[in-house]
């Protein structure tokens, strides 16, 4: 596969296509277990990844659509049933390029309604899957155009959403299916692609089915550092060949980890991608703390537990100050009532999100 395969092969015939219509989709957001942080040429990664699908925070995006003139793309966007201006000049880049790969988009007028399960101040990135959605919505179309009548999606169209998503912020390639997916080209993955995200296709233990992801909300306010601007900084980073070597081989060392349920390990991984990742921001330049003192306090508290109790529960960040607390299901009793007890405190104003690994994209109408 490489990116012509996504080009539309037959033209498609417009005269019979409907004058307007909508599509509905979910898709959900993820949290990396291996850390995607550094690209090159148009969203490719620098580093494969891997993340668990979450099962409850995701977008609702309803896309309705009316023929016009082919001429420039043309839509509005709403938040929540409020037109949100400030959303479009990301829609506005995603368009342009996703154009080779969806032609049909300039000879519609599009209205964008979109709805995220956790709140809007939440400090939880809603672009991948908001993305997700979004490209879902446009191969569900696609595919209507072409004269199909099912609405069930093929592999090769859930392939072309990742695609399409990865294309509007890298991570939304992972947000298309569930429970884990590599987004990423890597030696030890049968079929992983730079291009779009794939299921993990191995076997995986039963000690990581339905993992569960407790969001701590510690910094709900404006992300300090853009992802576009945290990419970037990977670029001369003086350690940032390190680092994807060391993404690759915590994802290669993932492999058996998952298979045998060998909990220890994977806890070690996971908590030194996210470290590492807030390493290398503050090791850029400009050098960025995105941790706060209620997330250390939320790490030093889950070591505690671990350390007394043998519970393997553990931490990981995005590039932010929020705490993901993973842990497997058959702890969730005790799991939750530590969180509850110890780590509410350090939340802003208590919020945390009880989440646990999802299985994808799902359509919502028609
Ligand atoms: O998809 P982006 O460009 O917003 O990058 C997200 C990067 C991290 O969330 C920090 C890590 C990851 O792999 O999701």
């Amino acid at each position: 596969m490489n990116e012509a395969s996504f080009i539309p092969k037959t033209p498609y015939e417009d005269s019979y296509w409907p004058s307007h219509g909508s599509i509905g989709f979910q898709a959900p957001s993820n949290i990396a277990l291996v850390k995607y942080w550094g690209k090159h040429g148009l969203q490719l990664p620098m580093n494969a990844s891997l993340s668990f699908t979450l099962g409850r925070c995701h977008t609702q995006t309803v896309l309705s659509f009316s023929k016009k003139e082919k001429g420039a793309v043309d839509f509005d966007v709403f938040l929540n049933g409020t037109k949100t201006p400030s959303f479009a000049p990301k829609i506005q880049v995603f368009f342009e390029r996703i154009e080779p790969y969806v032609p049909f988009l300039k000879s519609f007028r599009f209205v964008i309604e979109t709805h995220n399960s956790f709140p809007h101040s939440s400090g939880i990135a809603s672009s991948a899957s908001g993305m997700g959605a979004l490209a879902m919505c446009l191969v569900a179309m696609e595919q209507r155009l072409q004269g199909s009548t099912t609405t069930k999606l093929s592999i090769e169209a859930l392939q072309k959403a990742s695609f399409l998503a990865r294309l509007g912020s890298g991570s939304a390639a992972r947000s298309i299916e569930g429970p884990l997916v590599v987004w990423g080209k890597h030696a030890a993955i049968e079929k992983s692609s730079d291009l779009y995200g794939t299921v993990y296709p191995y076997e995986v233990h039963p000690n990581f089915e339905n993992y569960q992801d407790a969001i701590l909300l510690v910094d709900t306010g404006v992300k300090q550092v853009s992802s576009t601007v945290g990419h970037g900084l990977m670029q001369g980073h003086p350690y940032a060949d390190q680092r994807f070597r060391q993404a690759n081989d915590h994802l290669g060392k993932l492999v058996p980890i998952l298979r045998s349920g060998d909990l220890e390990s994977f806890v070690a991984i996971v908590e030194s991608e996210a470290l590492s990742l807030h390493a290398m921001m503050l090791t850029s330049q400009p050098y960025f703390v995105l941790m706060q003192p209620n997330t250390l306090e939320i790490i030093n508290r889950i070591w505690v537990y671990r350390r007394e109790t043998g519970v393997q529960v553990c931490f990981t960040l995005d590039a932010g100050a929020n705490v993901h607390v993973l842990y497997p299901e058959n702890e969730k009793e005790s799991v939750q009532k530590f969180i509850a007890s110890e780590l509410e405190p350090f939340c802003k104003e208590g919020k945390y999100i009880l989440d646990h690994a999802g299985l994808g994209a799902q359509r919502l109408l028609p």
